[in-house]
């Protein structure tokens, strides 16, 4: 059995798990296996540069964050955009030439959301192709969880702690700015995790007031400080009614680096109270994969594993309703996964007082 493997987009912690997940597997189950590492992503497959890997290259890689294959972002626009091109430059047909002359039986793929729609793409060309979902966004449609989801909470959160401490002594606002591109995966579950007072989403749009009445309440019950815990992506009530243009170029326009500079200066100004933001960024995808997520990405690697000695392809392995299952990549491929507006979580973070920015 010849396989190959690429780790495509944005990296997260989880991936090496995965990759040993898939290859510890069809090592002891067909000892005739053989895995090329495609690097930096899709681009190797697209040129053509790959290594063969061993055994060992796959030992002691369980506990580490990154990817030993390296990543890149190649947009799925650009590659299909490319499709027929007669000059040398498709892509696609690259891809599938180097897949076709290295003879492989199938293509493991890790990766998010834009790395599905080329999967999926390439699927469609005659390859066989198994892929496993990653990403701190947890926006993967088709699977309960992403693994490096459960790593980049905790980041967030211990992110949060520590600025609890540090917003208590000095009595200050603090918007704290949590990634997760689109969606709010990762800001709700930090947010609910860390114990923020106010939590903002893409998927509910806010209003400052509500905010602003946040702070001054807090401050009427004698509290010190307000932590806000915003989802990169989020934005106001009079951003989400604009057409998606306007929305971009006011966007654009605007004069703060983030949706939390905004929030922060507006909210100083409409409360006169001294606010801060702090941004973990990257470091939320940095570093060991935590426990739940070498889980996770082992039993997730293992099925993929088993799909492709099945000779099942097409197919994500996914966490659907707490199994793992292989989900079709038609279903999975161009859709995201929001968070909906009654996620039981939502709905209990109200019970608790917690502000969503909505009422
Ligand atoms: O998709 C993962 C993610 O970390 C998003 O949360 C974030 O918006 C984006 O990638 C950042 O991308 P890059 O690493 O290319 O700056």
């Amino acid at each position: 059995m010849k396989i190959g493997m690429l780790t495509s987009g944005g990296d997260c912690q989880g991936l090496n798990p995965a990759m040993r997940g898939v290859a510890k597997a069809l090592y002891n189950m067909d000892p005739s296996t053989v895995i090329y590492g495609f690097t930096d992503g899709y681009r190797g497959l697209i040129n053509g540069n790959y290594r063969e890997m061993t055994p060992r290259n796959f030992s002691g890689i369980l506990t580490q964050g990154g990817t030993i294959l390296g990543t890149s972002r190649e947009p799925f626009k650009a590659i299909l955009a490319s499709m027929g091109a007669e000059d040398g430059t498709d892509k696609v047909k690259k891809m599938v030439n180097t897949y076709r002359a290295m003879q492989l039986d199938c293509l493991v793929i890790l990766g998010g959301n834009g790395t599905h729609k080329t999967a999926y793409l390439l699927s469609q060309q005659g390859l066989n192709v198994v892929t496993l979902p990653k990403t701190i966004d947890n926006d993967i449609w088709g699977t309960d969880i992403t693994f490096g989801f459960q790593s980049a909470v905790d980041i967030a959160t211990q992110v949060i702690d520590c600025i609890h401490t540090t917003a208590d002594s000095h009595g200050r606002v603090f918007v704290i700015e949590a990634m997760g591109h689109k969606v709010g995966w990762l800001s709700l579950h930090a947010g609910i995790g860390g114990g923020a007072d106010v939590i903002l989403l893409p998927e509910i749009p806010y209003e400052l007031e509500n905010v602003a009445r946040v702070v001054m309440e807090r401050e009427a019950q004698g509290k010190r400080f307000t932590i806000i815990c915003v989802a990169e992506g989020a934005m106001s009530k009079a951003e989400s009614q604009m057409k998606k243009k306007e929305f971009l170029a006011s966007r654009a326009a605007m004069k703060y680096p983030s949706v939390s500079y905004k929030l922060a200066a507006e909210l100083e100004e409409m409360t006169g109270r001294e606010t801060r933001v702090t941004i973990p960024g990257h470091f939320q995808r940095g570093g060991d994969p935590c426990p739940a997520d070498r889980v996770l990405a082992t039993r997730l690697g293992a099925a993929a594993a088993g799909y492709i000695l099945e000779g099942k392809f097409g197919v994500m392995a996914g966490m659907v309703n707490g199994k793992v299952k292989p989900v079709p990549l038609e279903k999975v491929a161009g859709k995201l996964k929001y968070v909906p507006v009654d996620d039981p979580l939502i709905i209990q973070g109200k019970q608790l007082g917690i502000s969503f920015g909505d009422e």
